[in-house]
């Protein structure tokens, strides 16, 4: 079983990728850490906690930053993942709370105990994961993998024409992970917006589990329901953050090659992250995906 810490601004594709992450016996959940990004981080924190306990796991969430490094934090996304952040469901009120440890006192207290043993699954703004390599850069080299869903390096980005959310949530934080010498795989866009999870899922989610199966649908109607308000036939959203939970299950869902990849912290392409070509790889970055098989996987273990 692979240790891991899986990094979310909870949001609706990230409470799918906590529930793949839990269903998947290949996977031992060390903690899960909080940023904002989707939503505030107390927001987030709280989301988590909720999603953990419909699913009967009690890992231990930490909170984890507020704000980017340098930037002021851009409001939430409510358009996109409903009015608390789980799409149409508002009775959210978890019982348990979160550690009193912070989140980057918690990566690095991990990497520390196991070392070359931890993958790192980021699936907001890298801003935890920033702070966590400046504050003991030494961890870089002991972790054994960081997954992360962010950027779109050969095509367009989501929130601008050239830069995907979580990179452009915090640019900086971004940039300081990419030249940290960590082990990192990039699961942007480039491999994301080719899965899909199909509309009729979430009604044999709600027939094969009435409870937990009803409560994940209601979640992911409302992001689709945003999909489609921008691609009008699309039929169902793309599986963001569950890929990069995915990759971690199995790298064979994913084709990557090595690429040195950089962050524009500037301009009008603020958060692109663009190939410099002849550059030293600084990442493996996923161009391809077995989209249907990864699906069909993840739709084999949430309910
Ligand atoms: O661009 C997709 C990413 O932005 C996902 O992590 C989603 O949850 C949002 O944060
Ligand atoms: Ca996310």
């Amino acid at each position: 079983m692979k240790p891991i810490i899986l990094d979310v601004d909870t949001g609706v594709d990230d409470a799918l990728a906590i529930a793949y992450a839990v269903r998947s016996p290949e996977l031992r959940l060390l903690g899960l850490t909080t940023c904002f990004g989707n939503v505030p981080v107390d927001e987030a924190t709280r989301n988590t906690l909720y999603v953990l306990e419909r699913l009967g796991s009690d890992a231990p969430v930490l909170q984890g930053a507020q704000e980017p490094l340098r930037r002021k934090r851009k409001e939430a996304v409510r358009h996109i993942h409903g009015e608390k952040g789980l799409g149409g469901v508002l009775d959210i009120a978890p019982a348990r709370k979160a550690e009193r440890q912070h989140a980057v006192d918690f990566i690095i207290e991990q990497v520390r105990k196991l070392p070359g043993q931890v993958t790192i699954v980021s699936v907001g703004p890298l801003t935890n994961l920033a702070l966590a390599v400046q504050k003991d850069p030494g961890i870089a080299e002991w972790v054994d993998q960081v997954v992360i869903m962010g950027g779109a390096v050969r095509v367009p980005g989501n929130v601008t024409p050239h830069a995907e959310a979580n990179i452009h949530s915090d640019p900086e934080a971004a940039d300081t992970v990419f030249r940290s010498g960590l082990p990192i795989t990039l699961v942007g866009l480039d491999v994301t917006l080719k899965t899909l999870l199909a509309r009729d899922a979430l009604a044999a989610w709600r027939r094969k589990d009435p409870e937990l199966g009803g409560f994940l649908a209601e979640m992911t109607d409302f992001y689709i329901d945003f999909y489609e308000s921008c691609l009008p036939g699309a039929g169902g959203c793309a599986l963001h953050d569950p890929l990069a939970v995915g990759v971690a299950v199995s790298a064979d869902f994913v084709t990557a090659e090595p690429l040195h990849v950089q962050v524009r912290l500037d301009g009008e392409e603020l958060g692109r992250t663009g190939e410099l070509p002849g550059g030293r790889p600084n990442m493996r970055v996923c161009l391809d995906v077995r989209a249907d098989e990864f699906v069909k996987h993840f739709l084999s273990r949430v309910i």
